[in-house]
């Protein structure tokens, strides 16, 4: 019998809830089931993910599933494969297995890491033939699985199962695109791959792993209608904005925003909260600053605002605007609370300022989902000042509990908040580059703070704005339909 269900192969190198360092993880550990449930199961997916056995959530270890053993051969290399089967959600997920590659403390970062990822991107290959589930559609994410497209094209390219396939690479974040020299002994020893196809991810005397899938995929997507278009500036795309104008030329060029999951991040049923709450029993939501300023030994006193910060603490993220304005803001009657990890930096100048103002700032540093749910859940304010951003998750978390996001128009905060002054309002917002502007939005919030009906009102819309997936899955689908 015919059947009309597509497949589709999403290969990532984060997923929640069994591992993730950022928002790539969020999005496909979320993305994948809503797309199969909003299409009524007109999508299959399977999502390929690395095993890193020091990183998986113990929750899920002991459910996964053996299915059995490959080989990926590597240039020289033939490197073990084992496939490991996890579903849920109606959603299949296949968790490649090389201890050698993926037992290590972090995700990135190691010197290895092109190998690591061109091993991945392989054995993402070569788990789909060994399970004989050939995909109608491969959809890749960032560099780290760049090379998937790029080895559809070259090693499989006279590969009959691989004819129909079409791709699509999405660009969570284009400062971070796997560049290394271009070096005969790299493309052949370390990638496997022919000089004579060197064109394909060569980019101003460069390999360019990111480039190499916007070069070999069909659709080139990334998280924002915004950030589409910032990329194409020198200013946002980091040395790849001739590549990213020739995508756009070409008309395989598409932002659509993320979403997040309303299931996960809900403030209702969230236990990591100090009091649950929704938005009929808002006035509850008040009860974890109070609990929160006792944790962190801050003033207790539930008429000082409190601004929270959960972020990666590095340049993009707008850590300099605050620089310049702290002192003034530290004028007012204000508390501010920040976790994250990052630059030495930037840690170090937090921690100096927690030191400066122990009563009003509290510098956590280090990475901590438990902690950073009772932030998005206690604070008044959520600041996110980024100088670039592509889509941006925690603004949409932060709103889901009630706390008032308060951002820079870029990327993905341009198009998911709205200044209060106008109709969409649900933030406060500010342009450009001058920090000074930040301080003036900060202010206006801590006015409007201390006029109760309008705080209220302000949550209540907050609160209210919707950011699940369900019109991002359809841009999706309508997307993934233009295959057909
Ligand atoms: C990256 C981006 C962030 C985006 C996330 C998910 O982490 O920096 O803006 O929200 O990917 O797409």
């Amino acid at each position: 019998m015919e059947t009309n269900v597509k497949k589709i192969a999403y290969v990532a190198s984060e997923c929640q809830p069994f591992f993730a360092s950022g928002g790539l993880g969020d999005v496909v550990g979320s993305l994948p089931k809503r797309i199969v449930k909003q299409s009524k199961g007109e999508y299959e997916i399977s999502v390929y993910l690395p095993l890193y056995t020091l990183k998986m959530n113990p929750k899920y270890f002991n459910k996964l599933v053996y299915i059995g053993q490959t080989t990926v051969k590597l240039s020289w290399r033939n490197q073990y494969c084992g496939i490991y089967k996890y579903v849920e959600g109606g959603v299949k997920y296949y968790f490649i297995d090389n201890e050698y590659y993926f037992k290590r403390t972090n995700y990135y970062g190691y010197f290895d890491d092109g190998e690591r990822f061109a091993y991945f991107s392989k054995a993402a290959i070569e788990a789909m033939i060994y399970l004989n589930e050939i995909p109608d559609i491969l959809h890749a994410h960032d560099w780290q699985t760049g090379m998937v497209s790029v080895y559809l094209r070259t090693l499989f390219y006279h590969d009959e199962r691989f004819k129909h396939l079409k791709s699509v690479f999405t660009i969570h974040n284009i400062e971070y695109q796997g560049k290394y020299a271009l070096d005969d002994d790299i493309i052949e020893d370390v990638f496997g791959l022919s000089v004579n196809d060197s064109h394909i991810f060569e980019y101003q005397g460069n390999i360019n792993i990111m480039k190499g899938a916007m070069e070999s995929s069909n659709i080139v997507s990334t998280v924002s209608p915004t950030y589409a278009e910032e990329i194409l500036t020198p200013e946002y795309a980091h040395g790849l904005e001739h590549e990213v104008r020739r995508v756009k030329e070409e008309g395989k060029l598409l932002g659509i925003l993320n979403g997040i999951d309303k299931t996960f991040y809900n403030p209702a049923k969230d236990d990591s909260l100090f009091v649950k709450y929704s938005k009929d029993e808002i006035e509850n939501k008040v009860q974890n600053k109070l609990e929160l300023q006792k944790m962190l030994a801050l003033t207790v006193d539930e008429n000082i605002p409190m601004i929270g910060m959960v972020t990666r603490l590095v340049h993009h993220k707008g850590v300099e605007y605050i620089k310049q304005i702290f002192n003034e803001l530290m004028n007012e009657n204000v508390q501010i609370v920040i976790l994250g990890t990052g630059d030495s930096y930037y840690e170090g100048y937090f921690k100096d300022m927690e030191a400066k103002y122990p009563h009003k700032v509290r510098a956590i540093i280090s990475y901590n989902q438990d902690l950073s749910r009772k932030i998005y859940g206690s604070s008044d304010f959520f600041l996110m000042p980024s100088r670039s951003e592509p889509c941006g998750l925690s603004q949409m978390i932060a709103s889901r509990y009630g706390t008032i996001p308060v951002v820079r128009e870029t990327g993905g905060l341009k198009d998911s908040i709205h200044n209060f002054e106008g109709r969409k309002g649900n933030g406060y917002t500010f342009k450009g580059d001058n920090a000074w502007d930040l301080l003036d939005a900060l202010k206006h919030a801590i006015s409007d703070f201390n006029n109760k009906e309008v705080h209220l009102d302000h949550i209540t819309k907050v609160i209210k704005a919707d950011f699940g997936w369900s019109a991002s899955a359809k841009s999706y689908i309508a997307m993934y339909k233009k295959f057909e």
